[in-house]
């Protein structure tokens, strides 16, 4: 689908995400490279970060790929550093990295439950932690008269009410979205930092469709569902635009829900 915004409106600008190799964060770093950016992408699966760098390279996209794990903070540490030697600056955190699978409480281990917790939420805080000296206003590679960066983190609307074998990931996500609150007001006020997020609903061709059940979701899609129909990766990257660009340059501290209306939907009867 053709973009609403112009294409230079990211000109100029690094991002690097997390998760942004595959899926929605592959989406977001397409999108970010044709409106201007240049890509930096951590994953865990080397040979899926580097298919995702030739693809941004056949659109003419300046991108890298660092294979890397949120859970490691020398893997955090060393994809930063290679991020500001590669471009120069950092402009844009994205926090795309997640983990999921279906299981019932008295069946998941606290390990699975933290291993989701470390990837989801201390992963974003890791990788917030690592790049705050350059997001900052003024940091290296900042010229003076540069705002200060921004982070965007991609939650999920489940922990808004309870959801069915998702207990790891509703902590993990609302975990998410208190580091994008707390953020937003320490940085934001101290360094110029915009922090905002994202809690996408069932999105088509996705990770997260594929494990939770698309099958359900689809056949039930027109009776619960406002609008009738899964969002679009697409979707989800053109609010990421909006939020990274001077368009959101007053938002700050919020999660916006891109789910067509889905979490507060009743059937109707
Ligand atoms: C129960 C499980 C499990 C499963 C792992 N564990 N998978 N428990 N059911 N299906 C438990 C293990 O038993 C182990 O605990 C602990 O978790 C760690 O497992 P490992 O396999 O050692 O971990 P690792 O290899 O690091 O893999 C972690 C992973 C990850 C979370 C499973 O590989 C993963 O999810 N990858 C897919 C990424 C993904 O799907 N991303 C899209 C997310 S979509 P024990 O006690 O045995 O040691 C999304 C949408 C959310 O986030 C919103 C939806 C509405």
């Amino acid at each position: 689908m053709e973009s609403p915004f112009k294409p230079e409106i990211l000109k100029g600008k690094v991002a690097l995400l997390t998760g942004g190799a595959s899926g929605i964060g592959y989406e977001i770093s397409t999108q970010f490279g044709k409106h201007g950016a240049s890509i930096a992408l951590m994953g865990r699966r080397k040979t899926v970060v580097d298919s995702a760098v030739s693809s941004l390279h056949a659109l003419g996209i300046p991108a890298v790929g660092f294979a890397g794990d949120v859970r490691k903070q020398e893997d955090a540490k060393r994809v930063v550093e290679s991020t500001i030697e590669r471009f120069g600056k950092i402009d844009i955190l994205v926090n795309a990295a997640a983990g999921n699978f279906l299981v019932s409480p008295e069946d998941l281990s606290p390990n699975g439950f933290r291993t989701v917790m470390d990837i989801d939420s201390v992963g974003t805080f890791t990788m917030c932690h690592e790049a705050i000296n350059y997001l900052k206003k003024g940091g290296p590679g900042r010229s003076p008269d540069d705002s200060g960066g921004i982070i965007l983190n991609i939650s999920a609307t489940l922990h808004y009410t309870a959801s069915w074998y998702q207990i790891h990931v509703a902590a993990a996500k609302a975990a998410v979205d208190a580091i994008t609150r707390n953020l937003a007001l320490e940085w934001g006020t101290d360094y110029d930092i915009r922090v905002n997020g994202i809690a996408p609903g069932p999105i088509n061709d996705t990770a997260g469709m594929r494990k939770l059940g698309p099958d359900e979701i689809k056949s039930k899609t027109r009776e619960i569902m406002p609008l009738f129909k899964l969002g679009e990766k697409w979707d989800i990257a053109v609010a990421a635009l909006y939020l990274a660009s001077d368009a959101g340059k007053y938002v700050n501290g919020t999660t916006l829900v891109v789910d067509g209306g889905l979490w507060l939907s009743r059937p109707r009867h």
